[in-house]
């Protein structure tokens, strides 16, 4: 059977930190409230004029030494983000351009925070379709320079960064087991960008501040959160012969501490086997999945044949779970 083996990881960190020290001196806040209820320490922030795709582009470039590919060899090029470059073209095309992967379609998804998971299950229905060989899946996400500094509720979650998995069709037990993707447009008002859209592009808006801001109703997030983590997991492993208990390692969105062991612990799954770098890096949103993993990889927590698995939750509602013999 043929399965989609990520054959490598990379990611890619701005310098430039922003702690919750820094973050106190510009809103009413502080560390201890921020680390109490989010996990967060620091995040990192992109240069001026720095887009997704300069992100991108370092996270894939790892990525593909990682694997020891060659450019040319990618088959397609999937961004996750939900802060492109630019409403179009897609940012995976500049990722593209920057790599020089000639021969690689290019297309980026959208499903906010579950992105990653959304962008890895559809490389790897092409993969197994037969119709692509090696595909680049990068999650990207410039995030600071859209926060409202002035809400201190979302801009003390969000961080800048970017990962990159390679995926390559191989025979064998290795690879991507099974993958599953939910949606739930009904709440879609729960956690929104409004302005920046075709609905109400920025010229239309006074821009005043409080309309270039992220809306989110973080408590009903948080507990469908949980249950959304829980779902994904159970839905992703469901007739794949592997159970909670089989899974040596969950590598979760960053989300938050809190959701993040509420949702393994009712799933029975120890502390120990769960993976957080959210202190370093905040909420990534689409790229925090990828970063995660690629730091995983480098820590060596993950050893050939282990049952791995990956999930998300984000604004659409949207989550997903995707199962990898690694
Ligand atoms: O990736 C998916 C996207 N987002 C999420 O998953 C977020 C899900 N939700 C959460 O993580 C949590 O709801 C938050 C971390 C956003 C907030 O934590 P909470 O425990 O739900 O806090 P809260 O909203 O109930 O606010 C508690 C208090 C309020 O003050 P009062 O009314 O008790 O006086 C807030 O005004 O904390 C206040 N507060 C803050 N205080 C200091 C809200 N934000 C801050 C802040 N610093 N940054």
């Amino acid at each position: 059977m043929i399965r989609s083996r990520i054959i490598g990881t990379g990611q890619y960190l701005p310098e430039k930190i922003l702690t919750n020290h820094d973050l106190a001196k510009l809103m009413d806040t502080s560390d201890e409230w921020i680390r109490q209820r989010t996990g967060i320490a620091q995040r990192h922030v992109a240069e001026e004029g720095e887009g997704a795709s300069a992100l991108g582009y370092p996270a894939a470039k790892r990525a593909l030494e990682a694997a020891g590919v060659d450019p040319g060899e990618v088959d397609f090029i999937i961004c996750c983000t939900t802060t492109p470059d630019y409403l179009f073209p897609a940012t995976a095309c500049l990722i593209q351009e920057m790599l020089g992967c000639r021969r690689a379609a290019a297309c980026d998804v959208s499903a906010a925070c579950s992105g990653f998971v959304y962008g890895l299950a559809t490389a790897d229905a092409f993969i197994r379709a037969g119709l692509y060989k090696t595909v680049l899946v990068v999650g990207a996400e410039r995030q600071a320079n859209r926060l409202n500094w002035k809400r201190r509720e979302t801009a003390v979650l969000f961080g800048d960064g970017a990962g990159a998995v390679l995926l390559r069709a191989e025979e064998g037990e290795r690879g991507v087991l099974k993958t599953y993707l939910g949606a739930d447009g009904r709440h879609a008002d729960i956690l929104i960008m409004l302005t920046g859209g075709s609905r109400k592009p920025f010229e239309d808006t006074t821009q005043e501040e409080e309309q270039l801001a992220i809306h989110m109703d973080g408590q009903d997030l948080f507990k469908r959160a949980v249950g959304a983590f829980g779902l994904a997991v159970h839905k992703t492993l469901e007739g794949s012969g592997v159970s909670v208990d089989d899974l040596d390692l969950f590598v979760p969105h960053q989300a938050n501490t809190r959701i993040v062991y509420t949702a393994a612990e009712r799933l029975g799954l120890p502390a120990e086997k769960v993976f957080m770098n959210i202190e370093k890096v905040g909420n990534t949103t689409a790229a925090s999945v990828p970063l995660a993993l690629d730091e995983a990889v480098r820590q060596g927590c993950l050893k050939e044949g282990d049952n791995l698995m990956l999930a998300a939750f984000g604004a659409g509602l949207t989550w997903g779970g995707a199962l990898v013999r690694w």
